[in-house]
């Protein structure tokens, strides 16, 4: 008896939305090593705490697999891109990264809601959620870096931001869990 529970195109998009989430991994690992070797030991841990999550997602996604009796097809990670050119540029690329990663889950959820497959809809909409937190993490760096000067921020103001980041979770609050109470 057939117990396959995900089309073909449904399986083929979330075994590559895997990779995808490891590739993530990978580029949050390399980032993290960049920045350790220019001296940003807090933005390298935040970075590299970062890569775990991924690392999660991508299990995440292959458990569901598993689940709805799909085959789970572990391949080759591509590389990841080259260096950041410096601080800013390093989360100027995180965030073109999450806004490409938030495009291929939307594709998914797309695809799903086509098929009517209402488990994988589900089941995608915790990504969607993420993404949100994970795009708002990008910006909020990218905001502190603005006002730390951008390109030009000065040693000092660097310092301080990676001093920060020592022990960040990345952890953005989501709008849908805002009370005027805890705003
Ligand atoms: Fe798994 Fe950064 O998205």
């Amino acid at each position: 008896m057939n117990t396959n529970r995900l089309s073909k195109e449904i399986a083929k998009a979330l075994n590559a939305q895997m990779t995808k989430e490891a590739y993530a991994a990978q580029i949050y690992l390399s980032y993290g090593s960049w920045a350790e070797s220019e001296g940003f030991g807090g933005i390298s841990n935040f970075l590299f705490r970062h890569a775990a999550e991924e690392r999660n997602h991508m299990m995440k996604i292959l458990e569901y697999i598993l689940k709805r009796g799909g085959r789970v097809h572990v391949t080759s990670i591509p590389a990841p891109p080259e260096n950041p050119k410096n601080t800013f540029n390093c989360f100027e690329k995180v965030f073109a990264h999450e806004v490409d990663n938030t495009k291929a889950i939307y594709a998914i959820i797309k695809l799903s809601f086509e098929e009517e497959d209402w488990a994988t809809w589900n089941f995608m909409q915790w990504f969607v959620k993420e993404q949100i937190e994970e795009e708002t993490m990008a910006m909020i760096m990218l905001d502190k870096m603005k006002i730390a000067g951008g390109e030009k921020a000065s040693d000092e103001a660097l310092y301080t931001i990676d001093k920060d980041l020592e022990h960040d979770t990345g952890e953005a609050k989501s709008a849908e869990d805002v009370t005027t109470e805890k705003p």
